[in-house]
């Protein structure tokens, strides 16, 4: 059977870092020149001091990806192909990460690149982010939600020949995002018990899930994890779905939550996502703004792990399955940290009180 270390020793050969050293996991050929800035790679870093207990808890730091988030992963393979079928641009709706990745992506293969994000709801650090990179923006009264909207409205009136579309419906995208799950595997030499992952538009949760079940089916791996997504409150469209039980998306119209990455009521991978949770035994939670506060807090001051608001909705709801004796006393349990504290200084200089929690 081969193991994960006879897969290192092979691609290690190509001098290949991050998401491309898994080429062969990926559905393109060898003639494809990557369009990359080196993503993945990131630090799996172990909780110390914020955890009281026999668990094994650790934060995957997407935060130290490229332009600080994990959506570097998916915007290597999406742009890649985008350069590679020969497209104008590439164009996303966005809570912002996608827009500061798919910016730099696009600078980067020398495509132009259209942004929608929703008026006044992005956080600070990544509307400048896709400035600097160039990026054309264009705002749109309502939610995350309208921008999407207006993002299939465009594609459609030019066939997708002109721009390309790079939101998470692209299946592209959670191709390179599912490497998550095999650097999981590499560092720690099988799966984890548990990941926890925050949810917005699902995308993640699902390409984590089939990064976890394509390792599985090779034999590289002989258990699966069960995957936990996290919403926030006001914003819970998928936690509320799987609270009753019934597979029709119950949509959130006018979405609320200060994690603004994860401010979306109408998430495109719905079925996926809640494809992979039940599959995997898994569960849908919801935070209050006020626990996400106090876990990004607790991160910071006691771990030196700096994550942005819907980062540490992951580690907020690891706290409250802790608490209520959802996690077994020796589980092994990974937490996605999906963006780097600095995407957000407003809520860092409004909200964190820094102390000790
Ligand atoms: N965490 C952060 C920091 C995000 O930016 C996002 C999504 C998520 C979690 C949720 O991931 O959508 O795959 O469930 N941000 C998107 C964006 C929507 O436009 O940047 P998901």
């Amino acid at each position: 059977m081969p193991s994960i270390t006879d897969f290192d020793m092979k691609t290690a050969r190509m001098r290949r870092f991050g998401v491309w050293r898994y080429r062969e996991l990926l559905p393109l050929n060898d003639k494809v020149t990557p369009v990359t800035l080196n993503e993945g790679g990131t630090p799996l870093i172990p909780l110390t001091r914020a955890i009281t207990g026999s668990f094994r808890v650790y934060v995957k730091f997407e935060g130290g990806n490229p332009t600080g988030s994990f959506k570097d992963r998916g915007m290597t393979v999406g742009v890649t192909i985008a350069k590679s079928i020969g497209v104008e641009g590439v164009i996303v709706a966005s809570t912002g990460n996608t827009a500061a990745s798919a910016a730099a992506y696009a600078a980067r293969a020398g495509l132009k690149c259209i942004v929608v994000l929703p008026r006044g709801a992005v956080a600070k650090g990544k509307v400048a982010q896709a400035l600097l990179h160039g990026a054309e923006i264009r705002e749109v009264d309502g939610v995350f939600d309208d921008a999407l909207e207006d993002v299939f409205t465009e594609v459609v009136m030019n066939g997708g020949r002109k721009l390309y579309p790079l939101n998470s419906y692209n299946p592209w995208r959670l191709e390179g995002q599912k490497t998550i799950a095999f650097e999981i595997v590499d560092e720690l030499g099988s799966a984890p018990d548990t990941v926890i992952v925050p949810v917005g538009n699902a995308g993640n949760i699902s390409a984590i899930w089939k990064g976890f079940k394509e390792l599985y089916s090779y034999g590289l791996i002989n258990r699966l994890p069960r995957m936990i997504g996290v919403q926030a409150t006001g914003s819970a469209p998928l936690a509320i779905t799987w609270e009753s039980k019934v597979d029709k998306l119950h949509v959130i119209e006018n979405p609320q939550t200060i994690a603004s990455a994860i401010r979306i009521g109408k998430p495109v991978n719905w079925l996926k996502a809640l494809k992979a949770v039940k599959e995997s035994n898994g569960a849908f939670i919801k935070v209050t703004d006020d626990e996400i506060l106090a876990a990004m807090r607790m991160l910071a001051v006691l771990e030196g792990i700096g994550v942005e608001p819907a980062s540490a909705a992951s580690f907020a709801g690891f706290i409250k399955l802790a608490n209520r004796g959802l996690i077994d006393k020796d589980e092994v349990v990974v937490l996605i940290a999906t963006g780097h504290a600095l995407k957000d200084p407003d809520i860092i200089l409004s909200k964190i009180i820094i102390g000790v929690p």
